[in-house]
């Protein structure tokens, strides 16, 4: 390995890698639209179907057939995956859900090289995983439920109140794109390369699980179980920057303001407060955001760094009883509709992918007719790539 000349990695900060009609990210005003809707005033109780329906069929106008179409392809989705559970047994037994829910879509056959119907089988997969793990049976999908309703059913083993159906929507829809993240460009990558829909799927979902970006929910309801009480907050969080640890769910990329959809999640939350559900952590967590931004900017004064998508995304899963060992993988449920787009969008549009890099590496040294001379002492040469 050559030690004498440091290398450095971009981000891609700021590279535009493609033009898009899924979904923009205003990092500055703290916007975000997907499919034309703005996520923050998309209309009550719009469901995550209605997101999917808009992706898939971005720049065109979306009619209530489609919809109704659509729904019915996930519905058959989940149907056709929990026939083919039994199969999928060993990739379900895996501890990792996302490496489960993964391997599971990447032993589906070609009739799932479909948007709806791999979407309806990530959360029967997601769902069973959940309950595998919990030592419960699955729970067999329901199609004439809703999607957000028959996922928390599937987990759960009980209907879903309205209320509750309407919070998953919330964050499923809310979640379902976000411009060129990791995930998404991974999947764009691999659909680059002519590879199908689960081979992009499979990989988006491998990027989504870094705690880096989709991995920090769990670690947030931890970190708020970990403070307990506001009044020890702003000490917690001193001590794991001085420990040089992140913390987890503050910070963003492209957000220089709070995450707008950390607004969403706090809205579902109170819907489900005025539900009857119980959601005391909704005020430590709104504690926790406060003292954490004070002590990140006081670290950090030119770099703003506020609450991200998963703060309260750990707020919000757990108050619909989702274990937090799931949280990654019911985020994958939703990311999933932005992925699959952002497949079809880069098959029809896109080139494959293939980036620079520049060698700072040793250079064989050439002899007077231009020949290399072997690079080391056992005559072996550099690999020409
Ligand atoms: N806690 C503590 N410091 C943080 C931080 C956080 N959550 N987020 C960023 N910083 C600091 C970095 O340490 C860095 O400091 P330095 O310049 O002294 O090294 C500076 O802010 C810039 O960070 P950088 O890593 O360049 O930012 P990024 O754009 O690559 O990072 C995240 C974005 C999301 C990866 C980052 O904010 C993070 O790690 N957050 C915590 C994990 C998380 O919530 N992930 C979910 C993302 S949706």
């Amino acid at each position: 390995m050559n030690t004498r000349t440091s290398l450095s990695v971009s981000g891609l900060d700021d590279v535009c890698f493609a033009d898009t009609r899924l979904s923009d990210v205003d990092g500055e005003k703290g916007r975000l639209v997907i499919a034309g809707r703005d996520v923050e005033s998309p209309g009550d109780r719009t469901s995550f179907e209605s997101f999917a329906t808009a992706l898939w069929n971005a720049g065109s106008p979306l009619s209530p057939a489609r919809l109704a179409d659509v729904s019915a392809q996930i519905a058959a989705g989940r149907m056709a995956a929990f026939e083919q559970l039994e199969t999928m047994a060993s990739a379900l037994a895996l501890t990792n859900g996302m490496a489960a829910v993964r391997s599971a879509l990447s032993m589906l056959d070609e009739t799932f090289e479909d948007p709806a119907r791999i979407t309806g089988a990530a959360a029967v997969f997601a769902a069973a995983w959940a309950r595998r793990r919990a030592g419960l049976p699955a729970v067999a999908p329901d199609p004439t439920l809703g999607h957000s309703a028959d996922l928390l059913r599937m987990l759960r083993g009980a209907p879903a109140t309205v209320a509750e159906a309407e919070g998953l929507d919330a964050y499923l829809r809310t979640v379902s794109d976000h411009g060129m993240n990791a995930s998404t460009f991974t999947a764009r990558v691999v659909a680059s390369t002519a590879a199908d829909l689960r081979c992009a799927v499979a990989a988006a979902m491998g990027a989504l699980e870094g705690p880096l970006h989709g991995g920090a929910p769990g670690p947030v309801l931890d970190m708020l179980d970990a403070i307990r009480s506001e009044d020890r907050a702003a000490t917690w969080l001193e001590a794991e920057l001085a420990a040089g640890r992140r913390i987890m769910g503050m910070g963003h990329r492209i957000y220089r303001v709070r995450d707008p959809r950390a607004a969403v999640f706090e809205r579902a939350i109170e819907a489900l407060a005025n539900a009857g559900h119980r959601t005391e952590r909704l005020a430590l967590a709104r504690a926790v955001e406060r003292a954490a931004e004070g002590v990140l900017r006081a670290r950090h004064p030119s770099r703003p760094l506020h609450a991200n998508v998963e703060f309260y995304t750990a707020v919000l899963l757990d108050t619909l009883g989702v274990d937090r060992g799931a949280f990654t993988v019911l985020f994958a449920t939703g990311r999933i509709a932005g992925w699959c787009a952002h497949v079809h969008e880069q098959r029809a549009h896109g080139r494959l992918v293939r980036p620079a890099s520049r060698y700072v590496g040793d250079r064989a040294p050439s002899n007077e007719n231009g020949d290399r001379a072997p690079s080391n002492e056992n005559g072996d040469r550099a690999p020409s790539a």
